[in-house]
């Protein structure tokens, strides 16, 4: 796939349905008991990959354009699939599905996942379903996981890294313990997803800063919600109107939750101009609509607490970063070594033959910015990750000569339409 240069993008979009809520309203409503319908489903490799593996468990998907209709099966009435749960690339599936799993009394099941995913650490779910009293077994920390139900006890877990997949897959083994609260305790908040859809489906949460809490549930009712847009998904897009000149952009219906949006916090001190206007709720979550005018920007620090709360967008951030006025650092973010590719890597493989000055320490980046568009010209790889495949797009439009990328189709893991959306809004 070429992207060409763009001397600006024009128009007014929707991205695709969150995916991080649309994994979890599957999930959810697949232990609900009646008939969950999520509108604005966000639809793509990933979360296919869940709608596939909570059907292998006994609810009925259907997907009709952008709605999905899930009939629940109970928090009692999951079946026995018949081999080994394909979690594809998708790792929020394979963590959140492991935490309901581990609450299936004398149930044993199988959990596999791509190459990409087969190399991400998975010890840090399998310990504290362990401590809940399920039987969790890795290959040396890594996908095929196998996990033997049990009747799980409360714990008070403190999360040794921050991260939302884990402290969901307690939250949801937590549902089915023997007795509660079951208590995750961060150092710095992860997205609430979980939570939100949680207490939507009478769960009894309780939380507070860094703090969340589940009691054991009889049953849960089905969810009926509008899945706000994937900020994630919105980022490239308000990436490249802010830094080509004559953009001006809307994006409608983004989720504009905090524990996801520290990317605007981060534009906002480099003298973006992002204006978020009619403010408004969907399921669950405040959403809004988004402007971009595009502006000059300046160099700026990210620190480790600020880093899950824009976990997703710090590929895009080296970019953004290398074309701002100064140096920009990130420290951190050990994190991005372990997503669907080693993304501290990934992003100087692709940004540096472009022209950009980035380093990369062990937890983070170094970009040495120039106010100017970085030459491009190049071939780069996508890593088999869409993040980076959405990264070298933006970095191809913003360049001088454009950029070929190679495996650019891992894009349909969460936004398969993106090229076709960001050709339309370009201005050439
Ligand atoms: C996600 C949480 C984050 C994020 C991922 C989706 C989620 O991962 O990077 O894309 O849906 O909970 P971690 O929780 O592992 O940081």
């Amino acid at each position: 796939m070429r992207v060409e240069p763009a001397a600006a993008l024009v128009g007014d979009l929707e991205v695709p349905g969150d995916k991080s809520i649309s994994h979890r309203v599957l999930l959810v409503g697949a232990l609900a008991e009646g008939t969950t319908v999520a509108r604005g489903f966000g639809a793509s490799a990933d979360t296919l990959a869940t709608a596939a593996a909570v059907r292998a468990l006994g609810a009925a998907v259907e997907l009709n354009g952008e709605t999905a209709l899930i009939e629940g099966a109970g928090l009692d009435g999951l079946v026995d699939p018949d081999g080994p749960i394909d979690c594809a690339n998708a790792g929020t599936l394979l963590r959140l599905l492991a935490g309901i799993l581990a609450g299936q009394e004398g149930r044993r099941y199988e959990l596999t996942g791509d190459p990409s995913l087969s190399r991400r650490p998975l010890e840090r779910v399998a310990e504290p379903l362990r401590a809940m009293g399920a039987t969790v077994t890795t290959d040396d920390g890594h996908a095929p996981l196998a996990i033997e139900g049990a009747r799980l006890r409360a714990i008070t877990y403190e999360l040794p890294v921050a991260s939302a997949q884990v402290k969901s897959a307690i939250l949801l083994a937590g549902l089915q313990a023997a007795d509660g609260p079951t208590t995750v305790v961060e150092r710095t908040p992860t997205r609430d997803h979980t939570e939100r859809l949680l207490e939507a489906a009478g769960a009894r949460i309780r939380r507070s800063p860094r703090r969340a809490a589940v009691w054991p549930a009889e049953r849960l009712r089905p969810l009926d919600l509008d899945v706000p847009g994937d900020f994630s998904s919105a980022a490239p897009f308000v990436v490249a109107a802010t830094l080509l000149s004559g953009s001006d952009l809307r994006i409608h219906g983004v989720g504009i939750n905090p524990t996801r949006t520290g990317f605007l916090s981060v534009l906002d001190r480099m003298g973006a101009r992002v204006s978020l206007f009619n403010r408004r709720a969907a399921g669950g979550e405040p959403i809004a609509d988004v402007e971009v005018a595009p502006t000059e920007l300046v160099a700026t620090e990210i620190r480790p607490e600020e880093v899950p709360l824009l976990v997703d967008e710090l590929p895009l951030f080296a970019l953004v970063a290398g074309l701002a006025r100064g140096e920009s650092t990130v420290t951190g973010a050990q994190e991005l070594r372990v997503k669907e590719s080693d993304r501290l890597e990934s992003v100087k493989e692709v940004l540096r033959p472009l022209g950009v000055r980035i380093q990369t320490t062990e937890d983070g980046f170094r970009v040495r910015g120039v106010p100017a568009r970085p030459r491009g010209g190049v071939s780069v790889d996508a890593h088999g990750d869409h993040r980076i495949a959405m990264l070298a797009a933006v970095a191809g439009a913003v360049s001088r000569e454009g950029v070929e990328i190679r495996g650019a189709e891992s894009v349909a893991v969460s936004y398969p339409e993106f090229f076709a959306v960001l050709d339309s809004l370009a201005l050439r």
